[in-house]
Parts: structure tokens; C-alpha cells; sequence
């Protein structure tokens, strides 16, 4: 019993060690949109969009997406990474790349991409919702304009593209939209108040839509991450305040995006890689909110 609970604590706090990220002003003369990007099919594959493609997990998926020979659509609001990746995965697996720099916090983003792959008839077979903000600083620590932010990206967009870009998921049915949520999306979590708050809300939206598109052969799917060392600084956090058990805890981003794909064209609904981070979740799901709540208020804030 001491194990689980240990285990429990341990994915409890994985939760808090995925960084801050910031809303970020870009040049204009940086990005690359919708209105300027002219398309030419290179080939007949089906397409899949990954929003947030452009780094970490999003790239991931992208690189599974390509090893099975999908063309991709990459949106992120960086143009050199969204370059980068797109050389990358074009000379790799002779595959064609789009690329888009867009903030998906911004409501109008969502609308312009929709309609540039309405208009170019994309024969778009999966839309990967993945850019999101999390971090440690979160309600009643940082202003009213990051929380709108995290709002905006985490749930808005995944909303928004989803609905917009319906009609051509329809009509390349069979067709798959993987939302990507987080461990976070299972449990109240009061230091990671919004964060939790809205990655359950992208959980439940994929409950629903799921249920909801199941008639128009559409298949939903929802990622669950535990920690993934998108980045150094989570490598560090994970090491100082989880030591070895959340070091083994931790699945490499490749293998996230692997499994999410692989899972997701095998209709799954929740994906959570790594079989640790699946006991644990296994735990948090069937335990009371409440319970739950207080557990993690009693881990504390930071
Ligand atoms: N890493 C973890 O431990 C972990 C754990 C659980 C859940 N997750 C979830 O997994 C997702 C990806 O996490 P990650 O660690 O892979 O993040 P990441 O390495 O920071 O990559 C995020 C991607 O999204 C793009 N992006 C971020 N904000 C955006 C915006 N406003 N508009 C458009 N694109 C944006 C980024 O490119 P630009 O910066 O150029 O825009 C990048 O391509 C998030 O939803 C996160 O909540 C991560």
C-alpha cells in the first residue's frame, strides 16, 4: 500500500514540473500564414495537422505521423523551428511539409488555418490538438492575462480547430483527432489550479466528441502524459524534486509520440505511455476528487 501511495505522490507532483512557458510577441515579418502559403500536392498521402509541431511532443507525433508516410501541416508561432523540423522530416521520410506561424491563443488563428486547408481541399485524415501552457505558477500567482492565455491555448484552440476543421476530417473518413491533455487532466490540482482545470476540460471535451462523431466515423482520442524531458529544465526539476522513481517515470518524447499515433489509429480514447505513469493514472481515476484535492493541497504550494 506504502508503494502506491509513494507512487501516487510521485505522479502527483510530475505534474508540477512541466515549465512556464510565455506568451510570446513574434515579428510580423517572421511569420509565415495561411494567406501566403501556396500549396502544391507532391504526392497523394493523406495529410495530418499537428498543432504545436514544431517542438517536443507535437514533433514527436509529427515524426510518427511521417514514419507512416502522412504528410503534416505544422503550426507553431516560431518560423526557424517550424523550418527546421519541416527540412528535417521532408528529407527523412520523403514526405510533404507545411509549415504555419500561428498563435493558437489567438482566436482568429484557429479560423485562418481552417479556411486555407478548406480552400486547398486538404485531404486531411487527423488533426493533433497539442500546444498548451502549463508551469508552476498558476492561479492567484500570475495576472489575469497568462491565465486567459493558458485558457485560450489550452482549450479555445483545441475547440476551435476541431470544429472548423470538421468538415474535412468528414469527408476523409475514416478520420482521427488526438487532444492532448496531460496526467494533470485527472485530478484537481489547487497549485496547478487552471492548468488541471483546463487540461480535464480537454479530456472531457474528447469524451464527449468522441461519443458525438463515433456516426460519422471519426475516431477521438486523448494523450496523458506523465513527464516527458521536452526540455532540460524538466529533466533538472524532475531529478532534484522526484529522484530515481521520477527519473524512471518519465517516458523520452519519441516514444510519447509513437504511442500516442500508434494508439490513436487503434481508436484508443486514453493514452497514457509508460507503464508506471499507467498504474498511477489507473489510481488517480477511480480515487474521489475530493480526496484528491486534498492530497495534492497538502503537497503544498511552491
Ligand atoms: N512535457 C511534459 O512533461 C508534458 C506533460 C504533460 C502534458 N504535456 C502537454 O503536452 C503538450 C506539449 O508539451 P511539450 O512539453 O512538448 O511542449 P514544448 O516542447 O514547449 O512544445 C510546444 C509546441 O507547441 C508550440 N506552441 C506553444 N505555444 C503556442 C502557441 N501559443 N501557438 C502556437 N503554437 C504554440 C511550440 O512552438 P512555439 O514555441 O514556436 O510556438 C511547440 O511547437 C502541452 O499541451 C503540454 O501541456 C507536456
Amino acid at each position: 500500500m506504502k508503494v502506491f501511495y509513494f507512487l501516487f505522490i510521485a505522479v502527483c507532483s510530475t505534474v508540477d514540473v512541466y515549465p512556464q512557458s510565455k506568451a510570446i510577441f513574434i515579428r510580423r515579418d517572421s511569420l509565415l500564414k495561411a494567406e501566403t502559403t501556396s500549396f502544391h500536392p507532391k504526392n497523394s498521402n493523406p495529410f495530418a495537422l499537428v498543432a504545436g509541431g514544431s517542438k517536443g511532443i507535437g514533433y514527436a507525433i509529427a515524426e510518427a505521423l511521417a514514419l507512416r508516410q502522412y504528410n503534416l501541416i505544422l503550426v507553431a508561432r516560431h518560423h526557424t523551428p517550424l523550418l527546421e523540423a519541416k527540412e528535417k522530416l521532408e528529407n527523412k521520410y520523403n514526405i510533404q511539409v507545411e509549415i504555419m506561424s500561428y498563435d493558437l491563443s489567438k482566436r482568429t488563428s484557429a479560423a485562418e488555418i481552417s479556411k486555407w486547408c478548406i480552400k486547398n481541399d486538404i485531404p486531411l485524415k487527423m488533426l493533433c490538438n497539442v500546444a498548451g501552457l502549463g508551469g508552476t505558477n498558476d492561479y492567484l500567482k500570475v495576472p489575469l492575462d497568462t491565465l486567459y492565455y493558458m485558457v485560450n491555448l489550452n482549450i479555445e484552440s483545441c475547440m476551435s480547430l476541431s470544429l472548423q476543421l470538421l468538415p474535412l476530417l468528414e469527408k476523409n473518413a475514416p478520420s482521427f483527432i488526438l487532444n492532448v491533455s496531460s496526467m494533470a487532466g485527472f485530478a484537481p490540482i489547487p497549485s496547478k489550479n487552471m492548468y488541471s482545470a483546463t487540461k480535464s476540460a480537454v479530456t472531457f471535451f474528447s469524451y464527449n466528441l468522441r461519443h458525438q462523431l463515433k456516426k460519422r466515423n471519426i475516431s477521438v482520442s486523448c494523450l496523458h502524459p506523465g513527464p516527458v524531458f521536452t526540455k532540460p529544465s524538466i529533466k533538472a526539476d524532475t531529478k532534484r524534486r522526484l529522484g530515481f522513481i521520477g527519473m524512471q517515470m518519465a517516458v523520452p518524447p519519441s516514444r510519447v509520440g509513437e504511442t500516442a499515433v500508434r494508439e490513436t489509429l487503434n481508436g484508443k480514447m486514453i493514452i497514457v505511455p509508460g507503464t508506471l505513469a499507467k498504474i498511477t493514472s489507473g489510481f488517480t481515476r477511480i480515487m474521489p476528487r475530493g480526496m484528491l484535492a486534498s492530497i495534492y493541497g497538502s503537497l503544498g504550494e511552491e
